[in-house]
């Protein structure tokens, strides 16, 4: 039976993370049913909000390491076809002091989900990887097939999802998406893994300078979190017209790297902000410069990344203007309260 939409089931792990939360809330709209999981170490229960009580949407506050995790949710949802696994340690520098923990959830869970997937009949198995595992590679654009076990991986982190996608792009039914600089809607600017524009957007509306580690040369290929929705979607063979996604993996990003100083620019050309940017060193371990070819995940998929970096800035900003108006609104309730 083909899976469609209509039919698919769909554990997300991570679902209350940035991106977890909009991957859930696409699937519901799509009209699949949405099993979540997370147990809130770096998620947040606000991610959750708007599609929590959705009739096809049920959530489990449970960790990935629990063994029998995916034969538990199967007793109670026979008809899982989909695991999209994104819950992991998220942070680079708490993977440097935590490697033991770091390897235990973010390799050897998904090793075992993976294969419980497999051993459970589930039709697709969706991981997903990281730019970090190209380590510190100079050659750009980076393919996929750069990312070896000779590569020199600079965090657990980064060696920890190399070591996932490995298993995940032999498997049958497995298939590793590997991120580059994810933004939009949701990235928490306070957690310890806030991507750069999610820091900028919020001090720039703050009408705060921006700070900017080093020169403001290094560049990286940003990807809006909507196109990122759309690559797990084609991923899970979810598109009608799109055949099946051959096993492996592949880069997800735009194919286009800006500097961390265009960025900026950018930003505070939109929000109107005449602060200049504030230089800091550079931070220790930061890569200098990062640029991805997608070309394979184009070719297999049909995908393109259909957000521009101005476009998606602007829908950033939308966004975190409401959740600061919302945020001031209940402080100015409770106050009175
Ligand atoms: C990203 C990943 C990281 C991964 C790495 C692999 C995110 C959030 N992090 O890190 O997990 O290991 O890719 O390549 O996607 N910067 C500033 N000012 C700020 C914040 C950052 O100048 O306020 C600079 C940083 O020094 C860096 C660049 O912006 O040069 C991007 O930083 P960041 O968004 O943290 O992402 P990566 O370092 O690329």
């Amino acid at each position: 039976m083909r899976i469609t939409p209509a039919n698919a089931e769909c554990v997300v792990t991570g679902v209350a993370g940035f991106v977890g939360s909009h991957l859930a809330e696409k699937l519901l709209t799509l009209g699949c049913r949405v099993i979540g999981i997370d147990n809130f170490f770096s998620g947040r229960k606000e991610n959750l909000e708007s599609f929590r009580t959705h009739p096809a949407f049920v959530f489990y506050e449970r960790a990935i390491t629990e063994p029998t995790l995916l034969d538990d949710l199967q007793k109670s949802h026979p008809g899982i076809s989909h695991v999209f696994h994104l819950a992991a340690v998220v942070s680079v520098p708490y993977s440097m002091e935590h490697s033991e923990e770091t390897d235990a959830v973010n390799h050897l869970a998904a090793c075992r989900l993976l294969h419980d997937a497999e051993r459970l009949d589930m039709v697709r198995f969706v991981f997903a990887g990281s730019a970090a595992e190209y380590g510190d590679d100079t050659r750009l654009p980076l393919r996929e097939e750069f990312a070896t076990r000779a590569t020199r991986h600079v965090s657990p982190y980064g060696r920890s999802k190399f070591l996932a996608t490995e298993a995940v792009r032999s498997s049958p039914i497995g298939v590793a998406l590997r991120f580059f600089n994810i933004y939009g809607p949701r990235q928490d600017p306070r957690s310890p893994y806030s991507g750069v524009i999610s820091r900028f957007v919020d001090r720039a509306l703050a009408a705060e300078s921006l700070t900017i580690y080093g020169d403001g040369l290094q560049s990286r290929d940003f990807v809006f979190v909507d196109d990122v929705v759309e690559a797990y979607f084609r991923a899970g063979g979810l598109v009608e017209g799109v055949s099946d996604i051959p096993p492996g993996v592949y880069n997800i990003a735009t194919g286009r790297s800006v500097t961390i100083l265009e960025l900026a620019e950018t930003l505070c050309r939109l929000t109107g902000s005449r602060k200049l940017p504030v230089f800091a060193p550079e931070r220790p371990g930061d890569i200098r410069f990062s640029g991805a070819s997608v070309e394979a995940f184009e070719r297999v998929a049909s995908w393109k990344p259909r957000t521009g970096l101005a476009d998606g800035l602007e829908r950033t900003l939308l966004w975190a203007k409401s959740r600061r108006a919302l945020n001031s609104e209940e402080r100015a309730v409770n106050g009175k309260g």
